[in-house]
């Protein structure tokens, strides 16, 4: 049932950062599966270019052991690894300098699509986006792609921006966010506009509330440097969960298209009210048997990063106004779990009386693990003696659905990769998105700075701070039960 490959032409694909962590452990085995489903025509090649002193051979050798490593097990036909590192080449390569470029050069093709993946530190996109018109790479057609964090805040993010533009059009630009990619976050967009049923009740007036929850059993792990300049509102909030609320939240689009859903994700982003501080709960993870607090992390005894972040959204437009929406996200957490929740307001009289109780229709689609979708239907109980109702969940699992060709389904690069190679932008950020977002990220930041705000410690294992739970409370809801 999964879709059949559709093929892309022929490409070079440049990858800046090519022994990086992202490039192992994404990059290059996500390649590879694209290989193996034969969505790689014969005659593309993939570059490797980092400043480390390598060969061939050598990098070949790093690319097979990402593969081994990542590469999710997948298997192919005997020979298949080795048909694929014929492909892959490595030039050691200078952002900063003069070393590499003319032989990188030397190796592009005029007849390929030419796509130049930037998986280094965003310092330095101006330089490698120069270089590539100076040295002669980049061609009209060309694409660069860039990943997160696309800036720290609004003033930086433009600076980003700007840097890009002088060297290449806003059509050549593709900004990653992972999130994008996944199928259950495209599924999204599927699930709305694609069937009769939610579309009519999908607003203020039917819509109680919206959850969306990104939860994280890992901590920051080794990754604490970046990490405790960032926090939760900059590496989850900013990007990922506010791509998710634009999905759920945006008008209709008229066409899906790059530019059309990307115009109406901007005015979701545009229509978000600033959050008032009450409404914001940030937390820190301590330590446990399994591990040590976030602030052992970091190395940082003082550290004011949240790893934990909850948040009551209003959005400000016809659709939406009154209705809440609650974000948290958080890492050390009871599971891994992503999830959208709508939950729908009660029926407007109950004609079984107070006995009934309270019942609501939810909507939750699981963006992962197990990813699927739910719908809360009010039955009644069996049995004699009265009417009493019950909440059932109609429950599909998408793994089921799709039966065993579910495992074939390409995970967020994949996709992404031949999205960049096909030339569609529709899953990648437009520039003035990102800006948005950080318009709206930034007074909150400097808000909670400015009042020297703590986060709250919370257990390892739990779903966060205590406040986070009143943050629900206090409105008579609650967050619902973060579980694999
Ligand atoms: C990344 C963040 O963008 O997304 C990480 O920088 C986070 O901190 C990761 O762990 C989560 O991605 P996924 O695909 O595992 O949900």
């Amino acid at each position: 049932m999964v879709s059949r490959v559709i093929p892309v032409d022929p490409f070079d694909l440049v990858i800046f950062g090519g022994t990086g962590d992202l490039a192992r452990r994404k990059i290059l085995p996500g390649l590879f599966r694209r290989f193996c489903a034969g969505q790689m025509p014969e005659g593309s090649q993939i570059i490797g270019a980092a400043r480390s002193e390598m060969d061939d051979a050598e990098y070949r050798r790093m690319v097979s052991d990402a593969v081994a490593e990542f590469g999710g097990g997948r298997t192919c036909e005997a020979g298949t690894l080795e048909a694929f590192l014929d492909a892959v080449s490595y030039v050691t390569t200078d952002a900063k300098g003069d070393g590499g470029w003319v032989e990188l050069n030397g190796k592009m093709r005029d007849s390929t699509v030419r796509a130049f993946y930037f998986s280094v530190a965003p310092s330095l996109f101006g330089d490698l986006a120069e270089r590539l018109h100076r040295f002669g790479l980049a061609t009209p057609e060309s694409r660069i792609v860039v990943e997160k964090p696309f800036g720290h805040d609004l003033e930086s993010a433009r600076a980003l921006n700007a840097a890009l533009a002088q060297h290449f059009h806003e059509t050549q630009i593709y900004r990653i966010d992972h999130y994008l990619g996944k199928e259950t976050v495209q599924n999204l967009m599927a699930v709305r506009f694609g069937n009769m049923l939610f579309e009519p009740l999908w607003n203020a007036q039917y819509v109680d509330h919206i959850q969306i929850t990104v939860a994280e059993t890992v901590g920051v792990g080794g990754r604490g440097g970046y990490y405790d300049k960032s926090g939760a509102m900059r590496d989850m909030v900013q990007n990922h969960l506010m791509q998710l609320l634009c999905l759920i939240a945006m008008e209709p689009p008229a066409k899906f298209e790059p530019d059309a859903v990307r115009d109406e994700k901007l005015k979701v982003i545009r229509a978000l009210e600033p959050v008032d501080w009450h409404h914001i709960v940030r937390g820190q993870y301590g330590a446990d048997e399994n591990g040590p607090s976030y602030r052992e992390d970091v190395e940082d005894p003082k550290s004011r990063t949240e790893s934990f972040i909850a948040m009551k959204c209003h959005i400000s437009n016809w659709r939406w106004a009154g209705t809440p929406f609650y974000l948290r996200t958080g890492k050390r957490l009871k599971a891994r779990a992503s999830e959208i929740a709508v939950v729908f307001k009660d029926a407007p009289h109950s004609i079984f009386g107070a006995d009934a109780g309270r019942h609501r229709n939810v909507l939750a689609i699981r963006l992962q693990p197990n990813e699927g979708m739910t719908l809360d239907v009010t039955i009644k109980e069996p049995g004699p003696g009265g009417m009493r109702l019950v909440d059932v969940p109609l429950d599909m699992s998408f793994a089921d659905a799709l039966g065993p060709d579910a495992e074939e389904v390409p995970d967020a690069y994949e996709r992404l990769i031949m999205d960049v190679i096909r030339g569609n932008q529709t899953l990648f950020m437009r520039g003035d998105e990102v800006e948005a977002a950080w318009a709206w990220t930034d007074p909150l930041i400097a808000g909670w700075q400015a009042r020297n705000d703590v986060p709250k410690t919370y257990d390892p294992g739990s779903s966060g701070p205590e406040d986070a739970l009143m943050l629900m409370h206090r409105d008579g809801r609650k967050w619902r039960e973060v579980k694999a």
